[in-house]
Parts: C-alpha cells; structure tokens; sequence
C-alpha cells in the first residue's frame, strides 16, 4: 500500500516523502510523553523582524558579491521586515493563538546602542514593555542578546574580529539585564557562534562577507566565547532577580547549531572529514562551555588551544537550533576540506534542507551526557507550500519525545518561527512561519499548521 502511494506520488511528480511517511500527522497524543512545565512556543530575532534598523546587515543588504549578484536573494532589503516593532499585540495574539507559553526574541544592540555609549532608553522601554506583556499572557520570555546583528560602530570597528567587542558586549549586557531582571529570567547570550562565523567568514554570505577564510573564521568564534564567559558572568552578576518565582533568577544559554554530519560514501578519507566537520561545528562548543578549553582546529589552516576565564560552567541549559543532516564528502582542495550535499531520495524543505527528524534525537541523547538540561532553541523548515510543517513539526517532538524516554533532560521547543521574516541572505523567499505575513497590510495570517501546534501544546501536562 505504502509503495502504491509512493508511486502515485512519483508519477504527479512529487518528491517521495521519505522520512515524513513514517510518522505522518497525526498529533494524538502528542506532547503528554514531555515533562510538566515544558516550555512550548516560536522563536525570532530583532533584525528579521523589527524594521527600520541601521545595523551591520542593513549594510551587507545593500552589497553585491564580486561577479554581480546582488548579496540578497531577489535583491531583498529587510526594511520594514515584519513591522514588529510596532505590532507586538499583533505578534502577541498570534503567540496567544498558538497557545504558546515562551517566546524566544532578541533585543537589537544597535537599536539600544546606536553610537559608542549613547543609550535609547525608550527602545528598552518598549523592550520591557513586551516582557511585561508577555508575563500577563503566561508567556516566559526568552531574551536573546546577540542574533547575528551588529551595531555600525561595532562591525566598522572589525565586529568579533576585534577583542574590544568582549567588553562591549559585557556592558551591553549590563544594561540590559538591570533594565529587564524583573521580567526575564531565561538569557540566551549569543546565537549560533559556529553559523555567524562560517556564513560570515568561509561563504561570504553574511557580513563581513569574507570567503574561505577558516583561520579568521575559526579566531572568531574563539572570541565569541570569550565575550559569551563575560555576558554570562554579568547576567548572574546583574540579574538576582526570579521574576517567575521559580527559584531561578537567571538562567543562561547559549543557541548552538547543531548539524547531523554524515560521510557520503563509506570511505576512510569521507569517514575522518565528517568526524573532523563534527568536532568542529557539533562538539567544540558544548565542550568549550563545559570545560572552559576552546579546542578547535581546522588542519593545515589553524588550531586554537585555549583556557577562557569563566567559560567553564558558564550555562545553566544548553541551548539547541535543529534543522537538518549533511552528507559530507572529502574535497582537500576546499578551504573546509569538504562538500556538503543532501543525501538524494529524502524529503528537503524549500532550500533544499533534508527532513531528518532522527538528528534532533541523536543530538539530544549524545549531549546529554553533559549534565544540562536542554532547550530546543529553534527547529522548522522553509516550507511555502505549507504541507510539510505539520508533519515535520509532529516527528520532531516525536523525536523530543522519545530522547527523554531514552534519558535526555528536554525543557523546551521553540519553533522558528511565530511568522515569516527576513531569512538573511535568503530574503523573503523562504518562509519559516507557522504564520505567514499578507503583503499590502502585514497581517498575520495563521497557516494549517497554528491548530496543530496547539493541540500539542494542550498535551503537555501542567
Ligand atoms: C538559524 C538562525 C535563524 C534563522 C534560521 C532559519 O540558523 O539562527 O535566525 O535564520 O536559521
């Protein structure tokens, strides 16, 4: 039966939905395998979807790579974006809607500090103002302090290039924390560290725009957790404040990508660069957080051995962005020494992203042996058609569900994202939201998907 239907599927032309067959839809009883008090709801981050800011990306926008083609697909500029810094009842009612119980956002650094030193205190009063807001609604917010984004004065200065961001950021930080301890609890300091220096250093797809530079690359993310020890250190020192009553005044968290690498063919040479590419973009991280030693090391290009103050212990709960597995085969030739590929025959969503809801479980059964609990920081997929997301969404809290049977500590999923936004260098083309925005009013419409998402959220026991 299973391959009639396949057939039929092959012969309309679709993509054989390997990997999404096996589950299917089905919510059921979905969300009662998760423990009482998990948090359920989206993620999002300032710059895609505020608008009107003047920032590193606005910028790297505006740019074109050296044959032509502009930096953005279409040509895309995020603008107004999703308008939401004057429409968060409207981002609120959609998370309402959703019967959300976190929201993950970032606060822009560029907007609360738009020159050396000079702060905009009505910007962290409208801040503090959505945390007020999302409190009332039963909504705990998760506040991200760096998603990619820098301030002009940052990124002229050589952004995480240059050491004095570490200290920029610590009273960045600060600020914040004093501004919000009575409202937040949960900071995640930087996102995806290991994502911000390959786009930016060894694609050329972020800014800096820089190609094949692993040794930058590989110092960058160095000094990200160098300025992660400092913002940690400051959140614990700042906000002695548990706004939830939960016992907790601050808790810190780091959004890691995380990726599912795979050799392409069974060979030696394909087998140690997968395990190299691991190390370095998977394992590095949780171990620098845990430890407090940066081991990373790009062969033939840069190793970096080195004892950061402070890093040890640094989390409270290891934070994890899930989206999809590569396929890697060897190319010495390549400045990362491989090329990633999908595998062929599975389901991808619209760019091209395989659905592999079995790598969020291994992530969550391997780093559990880490000690920390672990928030599902973001998981989704660029889907336009909107047929894939309930499914996906359905295997991967399956997948959630079944690593705490197999003994991880799971205290969250944050679904990227509330709505469609500015997807970097991918513009407006890929849509991540379980609400899409109508063009002319940027409304938030909800997609198949809202009702769904709800319904596991109402399983969750409380
Ligand atoms: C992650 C980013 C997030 C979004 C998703 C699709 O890498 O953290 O901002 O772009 O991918």
């Amino acid at each position: 039966m299973r391959c009639a239907v396949l057939w039929v599927l092959v012969l309309l032309g679709c993509q054989p939905r390997a990997g999404l067959d096996e589950v299917g839809a089905e919510v059921g009883a979905l969300g009662r395998g998760l423990p009482r008090g998990f948090l359920w709801g989206t993620a999002t981050s300032s710059h895609q979807i505020e608008g009107g800011l003047d920032n590193s990306w606005t910028e790297f926008e505006a740019g074109a790579f050296p044959d032509g083609r502009p930096h953005i697909r279409n040509e895309d500029r995020s603008t107004v974006a999703t308008d939401s810094w004057n429409r968060f009842d409207e981002d609120l009612a959609a998370m309402q809607q959703l019967g959300a119980t976190t929201y993950r956002f970032s606060v822009e650094w560029s907007r609360l500090e738009p020159r050396k030193g000079e702060w905009n205190d009505a910007a962290m009063e409208r801040y503090r103002d959505w945390c007020l807001k999302l409190r009332a609604a039963g909504i705990e917010p998760m506040v991200t302090l760096h998603h990619f984004s820098l301030p002009r004065w940052v990124s002229d200065a050589g952004g995480f290039e240059n050491p004095a961001i570490v200290d920029d950021l610590e009273r960045f930080t600060r600020r914040v924390a004093k501004n919000l301890e009575r409202q937040v609890d949960l900071w995640v300091t930087l996102n995806e560290p290991n994502v911000y220096a390959v786009q930016g250093y060894l694609a050329g797809v972020f800014p800096p725009g820089k190609k094949d530079d692993t040794v930058t690359q590989t110092k960058v993310i160095a000094m990200m957790l160098r300025a992660h020890a400092k913002m940690a250190a400051a959140l614990r020192a700042v906000d002695d404040v548990d706004a939830d009553g939960d016992g907790f005044a601050t808790r810190v968290l780091v959004a890691h990508h995380v990726r599912t690498f795979q050799p392409a063919t069974p060979s030696a040479l394909d087998t140690a660069i997968a395990g190299l590419t691991d190390d370095y973009a998977n394992e590095a991280i949780p171990r620098a957080l845990k430890t407090g030693r940066v081991l990373l090391s790009v062969p033939g290009a840069i190793t970096i051995d080195e004892q950061v103050e402070g890093l040890a212990g640094s989390v409270d709960l290891l934070g994890l962005n899930y989206y999809t597995r590569d396929m890697v085969r060897a190319d010495l030739g390549s400045a990362s020494l491989s090329q990633l590929t999908s595998r062929k025959g599975r389901a991808v969503n619209d760019l091209g992203w395989e659905l592999y809801p079995d790598g969020l479980h291994g992530f969550l059964t391997r780093f559990a042996a880490y000690g920390w609990p672990m928030v599902v920081t973001e998981n989704g997929l660029a889907d336009r058609s909107g047929r894939l997301r309930t499914p996906f969404l359905v295997q991967h809290v399956t997948a959630i569900e079944r690593a705490i049977r197999d003994g991880a500590d799971v205290r969250g999923y944050a679904h990227w994202s509330l709505m469609d936004n500015f997807e970097w260098a991918e513009g407006y083309d890929a849509q991540f939201g379980l609400f899409t925005i109508e063009e002319t009013t940027l409304r938030r419409l909800p997609t198949e998907s809202v009702a769904p998402f709800r319904a596991i959220g109402a399983n969750i026991p409380r």
